[in-house]
């Protein structure tokens, strides 16, 4: 694991690489974006109707989740610790609040919204200690205070459960880093934050390795085109979003 992962996002050359790179037009981030973005749309439509929640996106970096709602929702609002970040998804003119949040210490306290609320944390889970987990987690407690809240959800771009896993090889003198991270773990920080996991969707079968030959590309992106539509394949999927929500005892217990 990157030991400062956070302090990577406060260089400006990696926020540029992050929208103009690994999501540049018709790279393998970017066709898992267009995927996510329509699935989150209907997701809001059917769990709340066109504008009726609150999106609170944390780690929101340059705005990507704040984009893919936008409209969808009746506000949104996105915190990160990287003040670069921030700067390039306002100068994006979303219509959305941006919080600098400290980067560990107690849970940052939400903007103070009328529910319901979805809280999206998109691209942070791969890459950050459980301690970080917990907290993005308690974070989305304080929005999602019962069961009928809202809903959670956590993208995580490196399933261990995958075709991904196979690539992973010692890398002799590079600095590049590798994890994973099972669904198993997700569960186990949404459970001792009190949330329980609803359903895992798939957006990737195939990791990005499946896309370095030029000529296999299109190939490869319809094999992940048609497995994003069928459910038994997400578990499996190199990217997955999970969809989850405040436990119903544990609402209850809390305010008794
Ligand atoms: C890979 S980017 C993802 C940005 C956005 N969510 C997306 O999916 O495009 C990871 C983001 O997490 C933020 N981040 C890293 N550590 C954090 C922490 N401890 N608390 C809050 N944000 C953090 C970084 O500043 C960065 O903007």
């Amino acid at each position: 694991m990157k030991t400062d992962y956070s302090g990577v996002f406060r260089h400006n050359a990696a926020v540029a690489k992050y929208d103009e790179v690994v999501y540049a037009e018709d790279s393998y981030a970017f066709e898992i974006n267009r995927r996510q973005r329509s699935w989150l749309r209907a997701l809001v439509a059917a769990e709340f109707g066109a504008g009726r929640t609150t999106q609170h996106d944390f780690a929101c970096g340059t705005g990507r989740a704040i984009e893919s709602l936008a409209g969808a929702v009746r506000a949104a609002h996105g915190y990160d610790s990287a003040e670069p970040m921030l700067a390039r998804a306002a100068a994006k003119g979303l219509d959305a609040q941006l919080h600098l949040i400290e980067e560990a210490g107690a849970s940052p306290v939400p903007a103070t919204t009328a529910p319901p609320s979805i809280v999206t944390v998109f691209r942070l889970f791969l890459n950050v200690s459980p301690a970080v987990r917990d907290r993005a987690v308690a974070f989305a407690g304080a929005i999602l205070a019962t069961a009928d809240s809202g809903v959670l959800v956590i993208e995580n771009h490196g399933n261990r459960r995958s075709l991904r896993h196979f690539a992973r090889r010692p890398r002799r003198g590079s600095d590049a880093w590798f994890n994973e991270l099972s669904t198993h773990e997700v569960k186990q920080c949404l459970d001792r934050q009190g949330f329980v996991l609803e359903s895992i969707h798939g957006f990737a079968l195939l990791p990005k390795g499946a896309y370095r030959v030029r000529w296999l590309r299109r190939i490869a992106g319809a094999i992940d085109e048609t497995a994003s539509r069928l459910p038994f394949l997400a578990p499996v999927s190199t990217n997955v979003v999970y969809v989850a929500r405040r436990r119903a005892e544990a609402t209850s217990s809390r305010s008794a």
